[in-house]
Parts: structure tokens; sequence; C-alpha cells
């Protein structure tokens, strides 16, 4: 039963021609496909191997780091092998690559060769040891058992992609080094096995006529190293050709030597150990007949291995090559015992010219997508890029290229790049087309390079969610369809307009930095370090689940397989870390259109959840809306981020929590405690630079579309900062200069234009505000709670009019401040309130105008004695941060 089995799975190859071999090779010129490298070589030159005649190129242009170094002389001894006199060590680093593109490439089946020799070249005189890497896989590691022998790692390996990274990877704590590389490629047919590779074991030349010599290149047109064995057993041998036509093209020096066994029931036998039981063993034997049998002999063999049936009755060909294998490996011991037995018919004893053996490598890591590594590399070759990119741009995950990111949970379960960091790494010339290929990229960072020409069209077509191109000198039509994208809110765009008014620049962190301090950089770190979450979560993943739960209509078709990156931003907090740091929801701020907003803390600091509610589908287009501009803009009279959740269903942004609350409370009466007039005047300071910053420090611009006071929070300083930017949307540079869109915002507040038209210009927030200075003057409701339920600035005009402004002041105040102060300030609100929009000022009058409103009233101060300290009294209980409406 076994013998069947075993038949089964056993391939004869007989070759009948008896043509002889003919190797027609120049010696100064190395056979096709050949890679030779001798490590450490200076650049440009070549060394080469005598016996061989193959020229070994040196390395330089094959890898980016490592040193060369030489050994000592007195190491080297005779060694015909010249390519082991110099080494590259790699002090520097982890990981050190070789990326080598031999052609032909991809699907070939090659054996590869590493080389290492230490013969104490850096004089430290300690055996280093260290891994051996193929591709993203460890291949082996490298063990030295003394100074002066060579250690060779021999694999056969099909490419599975157009080149192949050779890794040294640094291991503890010695230095990895190499001394030679070879690539020889190899007839598809040979060595098949159904997956993996092959890791050399032996190749043993049986009685070879040459003592102490390796055969090898020109003998092996495939440069396998054949180790010369001597058995005991007798020796047969043949001057003759040997027909050697099977795939395996064994050397012709290493056929025409056998071993025999002495007598004629003796048992040929060898064996193997292996401490390694799960190994599994691949066996390749060679047999010739190279006695020339007389009349009434026959030599015919069984072949055992470990006691069981291998191969039956061979007869052995007389000067033709049979090769003998198994497709399937032979595993399961720790010795392999190889008896080959003459039959009962033989008269002759077994004999045997050569075999190999390997062991089973399976490589487990497909490496990166092979289209996403062509594309990096072409974009490293392109712009020179001096980093440390070696190997597989994302694997192993430990080794990942700096400045990217990568999912590793695509479907065909190769990695994707999903972002590319090149900022400040500086790029010359034109962006590289080969950014296309990499078709999973979410996040582009090219800021701050000398990038030039124009912006492609071929950027819209990708699935970015943020591009940053600041920093550079583009010049032509910006692609109108990435301005759109932003537009959209699926895309954080940040640009330098070309100056020609074609663009304009849009909001980012650098270009809005000029307009205001920015008050909390850790804060603003995680605006911009977190801009992936913009359309990521909010377009991306969030859609998906939501779609799965059949909740959300359907919104867009976005991308997925992004979770991978998500998982590593520094500022998203899980939902559990939600709930440490809100104490389980314990205390309410307030209610809003999109949910419920919770007090907490991010270590010392508090701040402030808002919660999206997951039954509201209006008030989620507005989270993801704010969300957006948050993570856009910048600025200290601004709420910013500090951090946000996307887990399931669970969606929040935490912001940093203002102690004062909204500056409607303090108007209102609500507390006991009233704001002076001074501090009124730089609350609305505050404001207006918010303002001002979304209007003139962004492009395009922003629009609030609801400034009132409930959505102006107030610090423990009572900094005044603009919140609830839900209504807000970017202002289109195509379009025009309004906006259409629903009417959204608070009565009273709410310009009467875009109330009728509908049409949105930044002129209507500056109506609002003038609505707000009103009411902060006046310390009256924007709409007065009288009968007629006349509106506040009609009021102040019907009385003002008269001259008479103390009529209109808040009587709070009990008359301390500055007349002139709170008159500028009338007027300024009045035309900031106009019906007529274009008789209102920009945002940066009324900021101007503010600050003399402000030093107007601040140096009366001098003159007047009676300046009171403000006390205002809060109650820790009721708060509401950022204001709901
Ligand atoms: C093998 O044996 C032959 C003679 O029996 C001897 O000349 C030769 O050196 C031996 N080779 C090795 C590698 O020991
Ligand atoms: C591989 O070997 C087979 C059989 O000897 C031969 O027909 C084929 O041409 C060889 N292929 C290459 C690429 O050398
Ligand atoms: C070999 O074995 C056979 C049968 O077992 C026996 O007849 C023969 O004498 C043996 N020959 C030698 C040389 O031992
Ligand atoms: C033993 O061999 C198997 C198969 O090659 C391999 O996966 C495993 O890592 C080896 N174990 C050790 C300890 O080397
Ligand atoms: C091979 O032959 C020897 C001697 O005849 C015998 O002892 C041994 O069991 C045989 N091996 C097998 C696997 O049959
Ligand atoms: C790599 O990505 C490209 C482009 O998305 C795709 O067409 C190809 O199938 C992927 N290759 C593999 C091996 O998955
Ligand atoms: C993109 O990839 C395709 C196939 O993978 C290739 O033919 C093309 O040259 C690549 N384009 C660039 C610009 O690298
Ligand atoms: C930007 O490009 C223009 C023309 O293409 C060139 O004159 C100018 O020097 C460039 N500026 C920088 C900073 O490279
Ligand atoms: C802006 O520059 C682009 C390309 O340089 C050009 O096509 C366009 O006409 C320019 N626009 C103006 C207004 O000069």
């Amino acid at each position: 039963m076994l013998v069947a089995k075993y038949c089964l799975v056993l391939t004869l190859i007989l070759t009948c021609s008896l043509d002889s071999l003919h190797l027609v090779h120049a010696q100064d010129d190395n056979p096709p496909g050949f890679v030779s490298i001798d490590c450490g070589l200076p650049e440009g030159s070549e060394s080469r191997v005598s016996s061989t005649g193959i020229y070994y190129k040196s390395d330089a242009n094959l890898i980016d780091s490592g040193v060369s170094e030489s050994l000592l002389p007195s190491y080297l001894g005779n060694t015909v092998e010249t390519y082991l006199s110099t080494v590259r060590s790699f002090p520097q680093g982890k990981k050190n690559c070789y990326t080598i593109q031999p052609s032909p490439g991809k699907g070939r089946k090659y054996l590869i060769r590493a080389s290492f020799m230490y013969g104490n070249y850096d004089s430290l005189d300690q055996l280093p040891t260290f891994d051996l890497n193929l591709g993203t896989d460890t291949w082996s590691t490298i063990v030295f058992q003394d100074s002066y022998s060579v250690v060779r790692k021999e694999i056969i390996h099909v490419l599975s992609s157009d080149y192949v990274n050779i890794c040294l990877i640094k291991t503890g704590t010695s230095t990895p080094f190499i001394s030679a590389l070879e690539l020889r490629p190899l007839n598809s047919s040979m060595y098949p096995i159904d997956s993996g590779s092959l890791l050399t074991f032996q190749h043993i030349d049986c009685d070879s006529t040459r003592s102490n010599t390796v055969i090898r290149y020109p003998n092996d047109i495939y440069d396998r190293r054949w180790m010369p064995f001597n058995w005991t057993n007798t020796k047969v041998s043949t001057s003759l050709d040997i027909a050697n036509k099977n795939e395996y093209l064994v050397p012709m020096e290493v056929l025409r030597t056998a071993s025999r066994a002495q007598n004629i029931n003796e048992t040929f036998q060898f064996y193997w150990d292996t401490t390694n039981t799960s190994e599994e063993f691949y066996m390749y034997m060679h047999f010739v007949e190279v006695e020339k049998l007389q009349a009434g002999q026959s030599r015919e063999f069984n072949i055992y291995i470990n006691g069981l049936l291998w191969y039956a009755q061979l007869v052995p060909k007389y000067l033709n090559v049979n090769t003998i294998y198994s497709r399937g490996p032979k595993t399961g011991d720790t010795r392999y015992r190889v008896e080959i037995n003459k039959t009962e018919s033989s008269t002759l004893p077994p004999i045997i010219s050569g075999y190999e053996i390997y062991t089973a490598k399976k490589f487990s890591n497909l490496g990166t997508n092979e289209t996403d590594v062509a594309a990096i590399r072409n974009i490293k070759l392109t712009y020179q890029v001096r980093r440390d990119w070696q190997g597989d741009p994302c694997e192993p995950e430990d080794f990942l290229w700096d400045g990217l990111e990568c999912s590793y949970h695509s479907s065909d379960h190769s990695a994707r790049i999903i972002s590319l960091n090149l900022s400040a790494s500086g790029l010359t010339g034109d962006i590289v087309p080969s950014l296309a290929n990499l078709t999973q990229l979410k996040t582009l960072d090219l800021s701050n390079n000398n990038l030039s020409g124009q912006v492609p069209e071929f950027l819209s077509e990708m699935p970015l969610s943020v591009l940053n191109l600041k920093g550079n000198n583009f010049t032509g039509p910006f692609p109108a369809q990435l301005l759109e994208n932003k537009r959209k809110g699926i895309l954080a765009l940040s640009f330098d307009g070309p100056g020609n008014g074609t663009s304009r620049e849009l909001c980012g962190r650098e270009s809005c930095k000029n307009k205001g301090n920015n008050s909390t950089p850790a804060v603003a770190g995680a605006v911009v370090g977190s801009a992936l979450f913009l359309a990521a979560i909010l377009f991306g993943t969030w859609l998906l689940r939501r779609r799965a739960l059949r909740v959300a209509r359907k919104l867009g078709n976005q991308d997925q397989g992004n979770s991978g990156y998500l998982d590593k931003k520094k500022r998203q907090y899980t939902y559990a870390e939600v709930l440490n740091i809100t104490g389980n929801f314990k205390r309410v701020l307030g209610n809003g259109g999109f949910g419920t907003v919770y007090h907490g803390h991010v270590g010392d600091t508090q701040v402030a959840v808002k919660m999206l509610s997951p039954t509201s589908t209006q008030g989620y287009k507005e989270f993801q809306a704010e969300a957006s501009l948050l993570l856009s803009v910048s600025h200290k009279n601004l709420t910013s981020l500090v951090g946000y959740c996307n887990e399931g269903m669970n969606m929040g942004i935490i912001y940093e929590y203002m102690a004062n609350r909204s500056l409607d409370e303090h108007l209102s009466g609500k507390n006991s405690g009233i704001l002076r007039w001074e501090t009124r005047l730089q609350i609305a300071l505050d404001a207006a630079q918010g303002l001002e910053y979304l209007h003139h420090g962004c492009k395009p611009a922003i629009i609030h579309r609801d400034v009132k006071p409930s959505n102006i929070l107030l610090n423990e300083r009572f900094q005044a900062k603009l919140a609830d930017f839900g209504l807000s949307r970017a202002y289109p540079v195509d379009g025009g200069t309004h906006v259409t869109t629903i009417v959204a915002g608070t009565p009273g507040y709410l310009d009467p234009n875009y109330n009728t038209s509908n049409r949105l210009t930044e002129k209507s927030d500056v109506f609002s505000f003038g609505v707000v200075l009103l009411v902060m003057i006046t310390g009256r409701p924007q709409i007065l709670t009288t009968e007629d339920r006349i509106h506040i600035a009609q009021w102040v005009d019907s009385i003002v009019q008269y001259g008479d402004v103390q009529q209109v002041v808040d009587p709070r105040f009990n008359r301390n401040y500055n007349v002139n102060s709170v008159w500028k300030a009338v007027e300024l609100a009045m035309t900031c309130a106009s019906r007529i929009s274009s008789r209102r000022p920009t945002m940066n009058t009324v900021v101007m105008e503010l600050k003399e409103c402000l030093a107007l009233e601040i140096g009366s101060h001098d003159a007047d004695p009676n300046n009171s300290i403000e006390i205002v009294q809060i109650d820790p209980e009721s708060s509401l941060v950022p204001g709901p409406r």
C-alpha cells in the first residue's frame, strides 16, 4: 500500500538524447540574467572570479545606506572568491535593503545566494549575528562559526514582482553586513513544488574526481555549488559524454562520477538530521549508469526513506540522466535515512551520481501591492527622496517607510499605501504622474517643497480626503474639481494661489497664522493631525456603517478600507475613552440639535464632548460640516478641537471647555453678575476677530451663518471664541459672490436680505454681528419683548437719531462707561445692521473700529476714580458649551 502511495507521487525524468552539452559563454561577459554583486566594492568598479569568469559589480547604486569595509588580507588566504574581500556593513538603521531588478523579472524562478564572511573586518573580533530577509519575510538568521568560514544562504524563489528586496536586519547589538549577492535565473520547470520556495540544504557531488573542489559555473550553467563528497564506497566513473537534456542540467563533472556500494548485497545509505520536526524536506537524486553492463548483468534498485519505499525498481540508463524527486515533502522526523537497496533480480550494487536536499520556505507576506510599490519607487526616484526608504514600503509593519501609512486589510491581502507625507522634503519639478497609481491614497502632503508646474487634474480623481500643496510654486489653473471637493467638504485642501486670481488661497493652519495667534498649539496639532477625520470618518466609514444599519439615506459613495489607518491616529478616542473622559456622561452641559454636550476631562484639561445622536440625520450633516471646519481652521477666537470619537454609531467631537459658557447667559441677566462695558468690548473684539479670520484669513471665505450671543463662548479669562460652525459653508470661488442655500440662522440675527433671497455673503455675518453688538450695548434681546416685537436695530435707531445714546445703553452699567466709546460702538453696530448690505463694513473695518472703542474706554479709566472691578458669579452646575440651538 505504501509502495502504491509513493509511486503515485514520484516522477521519473529520463532523457535519451546523446547530444553533448555545449556552453558558449564568453568568459568576460556574464551569462544572461546573472546578477552578481560584490558588496562594498567602490562604485563603478568590478571584481572577477577567475575560476568562473563571472564579473561582480559594485553594490553602490543598489542601496542607499551602509559603509564599505575590507577584510584583512590574512583572513582571505588563497581564496579564489575575490568578492569576499570587501563587505558592506550597516551600522545605521535596523533594516537595510538591496532592491534588485533582475531581468527577466516577475514570475521567474531564481537561485538567489547571499554570502557572508566576517574576517574581522571591523577589528572587533566579535562574530556578529543578524537576520537576512527576502522581501518582507525572514529568509534566514546569519550565525558564524568563526571569522574564516563563509556562510552562504541559497534559495530557489519565484519572483512575485519585477524586483526583489534583500534586507539585512539588525536583531541584537551586532552590526549586519554582507559580502556578495548572486541571482541566477533557473528554468521554471526545475524544482517544482506546490507552494513556497526552497532553501538549499545540500548539493552533493558523489565521489568527485576533483578533490576539495566545488563544482559551479561554468560547469553548472545555473551556478549551483556542488560539494564533493567521498564515501568509503567504491567510486565508478566514465570519461564519455552524458546525455543531459533534462531541465536540471546537472554538470557533466558531477554525473561522470558515481558512488557504488562495495559489494553486491550492501545497502548504499546516507542520512541527515534536523532539530525541527516541522521542517519539510525535498530531495532530488540524479542517477547515471556509467558502467557499460556486460551480458547477463543488471542494475536495479529501490530507494527507501526512513524504511518506506520512496522509489521502486529504478534502472539507471547508460550515459543518460535520471532525476528522481517527489512533489510532496518529507517531514515529521529528526533524522532522514536514505537507503538504496538492490532488487532481488539485480546482479550489480546501486550507484548514485549526486543529490540535492532542500527545505521548504513559505513566505506569508505578500508585501505591498506592487502597483503601489512601483509608484512609490518611481516617486522616490523622481524626487531623489532622501529618506530611509528601503525594502517594502508597508511591510513588515514595524519597518513602515517614514511618511507613509498603509492599510493592511484590503481584499487581496496586500498592503496599500493610504497616506503619503512628503512635506519639506526638498522636492522640485512637477507633481509626478506616478502619484495617480497610488489608487488608495487618502492623504497627501506635498507642502513646503519647491514643486512647480500645474497642479494636475488627476489629483481630483484620487480618493483623497486631505491634500496639502502649500508652500510650493505652482502655476496655471487650479483643478476646479479639487475646489469643488473642498466645497463639498469631502476634501481638506490647502494650497497657495498661483497669484493671478485664478484660484484663491484656501484656509489652512499655515495660511491663517498671521491672522491670529495660535493660543492652543496642542489643539492645533490635533486639528491638523486628525485631518483625515474629515472625510475618512465622516464620509466614509461612518456612512458605510450607517448604510449597513439601514439608518442613513444615500449620501454619496465613498470608500472603505481605511480603518487600519484610523486606528493609528493619535487624537482619536475610543468610545470607552470617551466614557472615561466624561465619567460615563455624568455632567450634561447642554442639548443641541445633534445631541448632547457633556463635560469631561482629558488629563487635567477640561473638555466639552459633543455626542452625535444616532437618530438625527439632519444633525449629522451639520456635525460633519462643523468637524470639517474645525479641522481646517485654527484661531484663538474660534473653539478648537481636542479630538474625536468614531466608534460604531458613537460619533463625538471633543472641544476645549469654555468655563464661562456663552455670552447670552451673561447678557440675559440669568447670572447675578454683569459684564461691564470694557469686558463686553473686549468680547466683541474677540468675536469680531474670529469672524474676520473666517472671512478674510481663509480662502475661500467661510461664512459662519449663525452669529449670535449663544455662539460666543467665554473661557475662564472671558476670552471669547466663536462656536458652532454647524451651519457654516465655505464660500465658493467659482460661482460668483454668493451661495444659495436653505435659510438657516436665528430670527433677529439673520440678515433680512438673506431671509428673502437665500443669498448668503460675508455681509450676512456682519449684519448678525451688528445685532450682537447692539444686544451687548443695550442688554436687551434682539427682538424686543414689547407688543409690536420691534427689532433692536429699529428701536436703537428710533432713539439715537435724537442724539441721546445714554437712553439705549444697558442700565446695569450704572453709567460706568465712556460715552464716546459707546457712541462709536452704537454707530458701528448700526452700520453693521444696515438693511442694505453694501453699506455694511467688512469685518476688517469692524475690528479696527472696535479697537478704537476699546482704546477710548481704557483711556478714560485713568481719569475715572470710580472704575469698578467686575464681579461675576458663576453657577457651576448650569453651563452650556458649546451653545446648542
Ligand atoms: C576522495 O577520495 C579520493 C581518493 O579516494 C581522494 O583523492 C580525494 O581527495 C577525496 N576527496 C575528498 C573531498 O576527500
Ligand atoms: C526549460 O526546460 C525545458 C525542458 O528541458 C525546455 O523545453 C525549455 O525550453 C526550458 N526553458 C527555458 C526557459 O530554458
Ligand atoms: C548476497 O545475498 C544473496 C541472497 O541473500 C546470497 O545468495 C549471496 O551469497 C550474497 N552475496 C554476497 C557476496 O554476500
Ligand atoms: C520549523 O520549521 C517550520 C517549517 O519550516 C517553521 O515554520 C518553524 O518556524 C521552524 N521552527 C523553528 C524553531 O525553527
Ligand atoms: C536494504 O537491504 C538491507 C540488506 O539487505 C536490509 O538490511 C534493509 O532492511 C533493506 N532496507 C529496506 C528498507 O528494505
Ligand atoms: C494592486 O492595485 C491595483 C490598483 O488598485 C489593482 O488593480 C491590482 O489588482 C492590485 N494588485 C494586487 C496583486 O492585488
Ligand atoms: C501606473 O501603473 C500602470 C500599470 O500598473 C503602468 O503601466 C503605468 O506606467 C503607471 N503609471 C505611472 C505614471 O507610473
Ligand atoms: C516660482 O516660479 C517662477 C516662474 O515659474 C520663478 O520665476 C520663481 O523664481 C519661482 N519662485 C521660487 C521661490 O522658486
Ligand atoms: C492665471 O494663470 C493661468 C496659467 O498661468 C492662465 O491660464 C490664466 O489665464 C491666468 N489668469 C489671469 C487672470 O491672468
